[in-house]
């Protein structure tokens, strides 16, 4: 029977990758070591569950107009981010896909009056918030499918936590154990150097916003969002968050969480949260 058993607020932030480079003394600061530490644990707690299929939504994989959902059946490429080529150059990633569950997000999409397109294409580039923290922590035999999905421009939070709830309903007239991983910062201020944490007003909003998502207070935390989009200006206005909380919502279901860490990168906060379904 399908559920969505796991949720993960992840990370893809440059500085931690990849997982060698993290390990090997070349993170630039010892903020950042909480954060690897997290995404480590993160990875242990995918690998207990061994979901069916991961979908996942980076704040990196940006359209325009369409919601973009790639069913493509395996994804496979060699990945040097755009805006870190020093940090992130030649990972190559191969891992599979589910066409099967893209087809259907897309079908249940176009049935809500979502504009949408599905991919399905080897030469779909993904981009490094999805790569990243799969190939180098979560994933890192790539034996598990993944669904990604895009951040629409177009789409405001409501559309976006609407795609959460089809992820939600989707997975379960699938048949799928889903994991859903919504993969960026929650505040967002960027400035130069690696190291700079957010305002101690946006760290407090991040807690504010952990405390409630760790409490099961989804509902709440939805109702809060706008407000905490315009004060802490999460990254890509926050879409990611509310896809989360769409798919939370849709599970309809208290998850257990495990906050693993809260961290810096160039002014941005950063959370390593998993939620297991009770
Ligand atoms: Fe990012």
């Amino acid at each position: 029977m399908g559920e969505l058993s796991r949720v993960y607020l992840s990370v893809h932030t440059p500085r931690y990758c990849t997982y060698e480079a993290a390990f090997a003394g070349k993170l630039a600061h010892p903020d950042f070591r909480a954060v690897r530490d997290g995404l480590v644990a993160q990875g242990r707690d995918v690998s207990d569950a061994r979901p069916d299929v991961i979908v996942i939504n980076s704040c990196h994989l940006i359209t325009t107009f369409p919601t973009v959902v790639d069913g493509t059946p395996r994804h496979r490429g060699v990945l040097t981010a755009q805006e870190a080529p020093e940090l992130i150059h030649g990972v190559a990633y191969d891992f599979p896909g589910d066409w099967e569950l893209g087809s259907a997000l897309i079908e249940r999409g176009r049935a809500g009056g979502l504009q949408c397109v599905l991919a399905d294409d080897i030469h779909y580039p993904l981009d490094y918030g999805t790569v990243m923290p799969l190939v180098c922590y979560l994933d890192r035999s790539q034996s598990i499918p993944v669904v990604p999905i895009s951040v629409c421009l177009a789409a405001d939070l409501r559309e976006s936590f609407a795609w959460g709830r089809i992820i939600a309903d989707a997975v379960v007239a699938g048949g799928r154990r889903a994991a859903f991983v919504a993969s960026g910062s929650v505040s967002h201020k960027l400035v130069r150097g690696p190291e700079k944490w957010p305002s101690p007003a946006d760290q407090e909003l991040d807690r504010r916003f952990a405390r409630m998502l760790a409490d099961g207070e989804y509902e709440k935390l939805w109702a809060w969002l706008p407000e905490y989009a315009e004060a802490a200006e999460p990254e890509m206005g926050g879409r990611h968050l509310a896809m989360m909380l769409g798919a939370l919502l849709g599970a309809q279901r208290k998850f257990a969480a495990t906050v693993h860490a809260y961290g810096p990168s160039s002014g941005s906060g950063n959370y390593v949260i998993s939620l297991a379904a009770r």
